[in-house]
């Protein structure tokens, strides 16, 4: 390789950093996360995190892990995998922990996403799949849902995917599917389907009864939504040991520090507590969607921690200004959710956490002065 003179270094180094670069990573389209915005004084509905606090126990198991942070932690996670293994009335072989279930979802993209051709998801989705896909230099195909977001199963069994991706109860809209929808696409399909079952504890229905069915099911849960554990990274999925296996054989070796496997370990075993808390934020969101529904705004039915409402003004207009509008007009009012205008099935659409009850009367509040564009 020839030597670059120091002028041309000094000249352009991001050029020369980018002709290193392999080609594939060049095209990258990085995710973009929510705001997580530094100062005080928010409300901060636009990444779905619990309003509430997380189990009291976790502090001090994490605090007592404090000593032994010279130790490298249990590589393999056993004693968090066992605890979700005994959570979820499946084998500790049938679970597998990472750092997010960003991770996990990382992991099985590395194992089962085939060169070119292959990858799906059904869209809206969790916009991280093409990103991950991308990083590996495929490509991902997406089947769309159509407005009444049924599972297009025909559509998805055509497709035959190799690796699919769906995200369950659905991110965006917070649409749940039945089981019997998943069985039939499992039926009718060859490959891996993932059930992301991201917001599951919110749904009146999970996958994990299928697992004893079909080993080609992976599903992925996280302790950042309803455990208020965003901060800590832990997720996790199940799947026939078979599949464990070969995840287990690609990810980092402590892929999940000390301190995140002690504080998850002692939440999962907090019950209580966190049927008290998922309850609240279900009824929240129950009576904050019907008030949407009240001001005739259409709103997806949601099985989630959040809700997809499409705002309206008095005289009926909606459309992607009448979404901007509105979130512009939130965020002045330091009221974050989030607005996703690069497509036509989200762009007249916002997405709003739900928070306490009290963070859901201040957004009614602003919502109340909120002035609409002219039409
Ligand atoms: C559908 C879905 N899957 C996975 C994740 C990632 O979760 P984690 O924090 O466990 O990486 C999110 C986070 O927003 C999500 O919405």
């Amino acid at each position: 390789m020839k030597p670059l003179s120091s002028q041309a270094v000094q000249e352009d180094p991001a050029a020369l950093i980018r002709d290193q670069v392999v080609p594939h990573v060049r095209a990258v389209s990085p995710y973009v996360p929510g705001d997580q915005p530094s100062g005080g004084g928010w409300v901060k509905l636009n990444t779905n995190e619990l309003p509430y606090p997380c189990s009291p126990r976790v502090g001090p198991a994490i605090a007592a892990e404090v000593v032994r942070l010279p130790k490298y932690p249990d590589p393999a996670s056993r004693p968090l995998r066992a605890a979700i293994a005994r959570h979820h009335a499946v084998g500790a072989d049938q679970v597998i922990v990472g750092n997010g279930s960003d991770d996990i979802l990382n992991l099985l993209v590395r194992v089962f996403s085939p060169e070119g051709h292959g990858t799906w998801m059904t869209f809206p989705g969790y916009s991280l799949y093409p990103t991950l896909v991308a990083i590996r230099g495929s490509r991902i195909h997406q089947v769309p849902f159509a407005e009444d977001m049924r599972l297009p199963i025909e559509a998805l069994v055509s497709a035959d995917p190799a690796l699919l991706f769906l995200t369950t109860p659905n991110a965006p809209t917070g649409v749940g599917f039945p089981n019997e929808e998943i069985r039939a696409l499992l039926e009718g399909t060859r490959g891996i389907v993932v059930a992301d079952e991201a917001y599951a504890d919110f749904a009146n229905e999970n996958a994990i009864a299928l697992l004893a069915e079909c080993p080609r099911l992976v599903i992925t849960r996280t302790f950042s939504k309803s455990f208020g554990l965003a901060g800590l990274r832990v997720g996790y999925a199940l799947a026939h040991p078979e599949v464990i296996g070969y995840l287990d054989r690609v990810r980092d070796s402590y892929n999940v520090n000390r301190l995140s496997q002690a504080g998850a370990l002692v939440a999962l075993e907090d019950t209580a507590y966190y049927a008290d808390v998922v309850a609240r934020v279900k009824s929240t969101r129950d009576r904050f969607a019907h008030s949407l529904r009240e001001r005739g705004w259409f709103t997806y039915p949601s099985a989630t921690n959040f809700v997809f409402t499409r705002p309206a003004t008095p005289a009926g207009a909606m459309g992607a200004g009448v979404a901007r509008s509105l979130f512009e007009h939130l965020r002045n009012d330091r009221i974050l959710v989030r607005y996703f205008p690069s497509h036509p099935f989200t762009e007249a659409f916002l997405r709003i956490s739900i928070g306490t009850d009290e963070d859901m009367a201040v957004v009614e509040n602003s919502i109340q002065k909120w002035i609409p564009p002219a039409e």
